[in-house]
């Protein structure tokens, strides 16, 4: 054979073994790598990453690797094996994930680099102002935004319109409300005027980012997505020194991350207010949806909008408080936390709705207990993968996984906690926030914003569907990112009660 053939022939093999891939070792979990080098399963998870996961549930069992878009991803398919997995903290990390896609999404120079040295623990710890002592502060200025905006825009009644109903759409009325209060309450408001006149844009603005979200956590260059750079440079400018330093009622939360940005002389200020948009996207970017998806059941749900309606009542008068249209409501942290219908519904629909994926990436080879039984093997450089949405559907765990049911999350007047798979309680049984060292830290603030809203609705409120829409159903765009949208907005009637 002549040398040339030889050399051939190398490169032939060296390309196929490229093309291949790589091969499944002894130990570790079945591997499915599809036929399309680099890009492997990412099309088939793309499109419908629940129903992909499940289908290779049944053929693999537990636990498999799935190579997506040149990414070796385990996923971890049994509820019963999170706890071990969410355990691993040393050799899984979240933050180095986050901190290479986040930049790209949201336009800061990675926080984990030597230029600015401690900024990511520092921005860790500011996490703490939105819990805790904290939370009292920013619900009690998340109730008096939100009645400001309900009271501004929905409560008055305009001439020629009294006791009649007023049609809209619910996804657009749960993002003006929620977006402008959450806004108010975190970023404060103009020193001279109640609310930011350019809100309106801001939000429209945000709306349209947060189209492209998908694509641009994917990794898709901005500039490659039409008007979404010039777009967020928009949103971004917002958020510059400047500007910010004419706002007043700041939250404690933004003015600590200001004051951390400003001690780094090599970020730039369009960078610290590049930090200062991701964080708006981190608080409205779930919570308008998860908004939604509770209002939209409730009122498809006359029965429970009533047990809910009644619940709030009866925890206003409690404390001694006969409601009247015409006064503001409050509702304190310890209220909301009485209200356990309530928390039912959010609960359940977050479950309904949620379909975050948790991952992690493995700092060194080594071994993977899963149980008291089985350990397998992983790969340094190989992501870790939880997916909730397959416990949140599954019909083992939850009866009807696709009903919403008010009292899911209630047992003997209080809330219901176990839940069991194999005949075995799970510890990890509903999972929107995410797990471990990367759980959502803004969630107790996300849920008693959500109540308050909820609660307003309800005790101003009439409300009903408007006739002959059908069910409206997840549009799976986003999965694995979070709350999901509705495939169609919703057209409701609603009336002030007279009360
Ligand atoms: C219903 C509403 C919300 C949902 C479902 C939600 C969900 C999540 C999830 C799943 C994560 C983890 C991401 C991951 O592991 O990849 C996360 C992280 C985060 N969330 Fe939320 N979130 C909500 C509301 C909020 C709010 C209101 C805030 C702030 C005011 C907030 C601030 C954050 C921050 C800062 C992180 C990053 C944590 C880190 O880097 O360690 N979230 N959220």
């Amino acid at each position: 054979m002549s040398t040339l053939l030889l050399v051939l022939l190398g490169l032939l093999s060296l390309i196929l073994c490229v093309l291949r891939g790589r091969n499944r070792r002894e130990d570790e979990p079945p591997l499915i790598k599809g036929w399309i080098p680099y890009i492997g399963k990412a099309l088939e998870f793309g499109r419908d990453a629940y129903s992909f996961l499940e289908e290779q549930k049944k053929k693999f069992g537990d636990i498999f690797t799935v190579h997506i878009a040149g990414k070796y991803m385990t996923f971890i398919m049994n509820p019963l094996m999170y706890p071990s997995i969410i355990k691993h903290g040393r050799q899984l990390d979240f933050h180095e994930l986050s901190d290479k896609v986040a930049p790209l999404v949201f336009g800061y120079p990675p926080v984990m680099s030597r230029n600015s040295p401690g900024l990511h623990d520092e921005i860790i710890r500011t996490f703490q102002l939105l819990q805790g002592d904290n939370l009292t502060a920013l619900t009690e200025s998340m109730m008096g935004n939100l009645m400001l905006v309900f009271r501004q825009d929905h409560l008055a009644e305009r001439p020629g319109e009294e006791g009649g109903w007023k049609s809209g759409s619910m996804y657009e009325f749960c993002n003006s409300v929620m977006f402008e209060a959450t806004f108010l309450t975190i970023y404060g408001k103009p020193v001279s005027a109640s609310r930011h006149s350019e809100m309106r844009t801001l939000r429209e603005d945000f709306v349209r980012f947060d189209s492209m979200f998908p694509l641009l956590i994917a990794q898709v260059p901005i500039r490659l997505l039409r008007q979404t750079k010039v777009i967020r440079e928009k949103l971004i400018n917002y958020f510059l020194p400047h500007r910010m330093s004419c706002w007043s009622n700041t939250s404690q939360f933004i003015k600590r991350r200001s004051e951390l940005l400003d001690q780094y002389d090599t970020l730039r200020d369009v960078d610290k207010a590049a930090h200062h948009f991701a964080m708006l996207w981190a608080s409205v970017g779930n919570t308008i949806p998860a908004s939604f998806w509770a209002m939209y059941y409730l009122v498809s749900h006359p029965e429970a909008l009533e047990v809910v309606r009644q619940e709030v009542l009866d925890v206003l008068n409690l404390s001694g408080v006969e409601f009247n249209r015409d006064k503001d409501v409050t509702l304190s942290r310890e209220q909301l936390e009485k209200l356990l219908y309530l928390e039912s519904t959010i609960n359940e629909s977050l479950r309904l709705s949620s379909a975050s994926m948790n991952m992690r990436v493995a700092q060194e080879d080594f071994s993977l207990r899963l149980d008291s039984e089985r350990s397998v093997a992983i790969r340094k450089g190989d992501i870790i993968a939880l997916y909730p949405q397959s416990l949140h559907m599954d019909p083992e765990i939850y009866e009807e996984p696709q009903t919403f049911r008010l009292d899911r999350y209630i047992q003997d007047g209080r809330e219901k906690t176990d839940f069991y798979k194999d005949g075995q309680k799970l510890k990890y049984y509903r999972m929107p926030f995410g797990s471990g060292s990367s759980m959502c830290p803004g969630r107790y603030f996300a849920v008693n914003e959500i109540k308050q809203f909820l609660c307003l609705l309800l005790l101003y409120f009439d409300l009903q569907l408007e006739e002959g829409q059908s069910r409206v159903t997840v549009d799976s765009g986003r999965a694995g990112l979070g709350i999901l949208l509705p495939s169609t907005d919703v057209c409701f009637r609603y009336r002030l009660r007279t009360v």
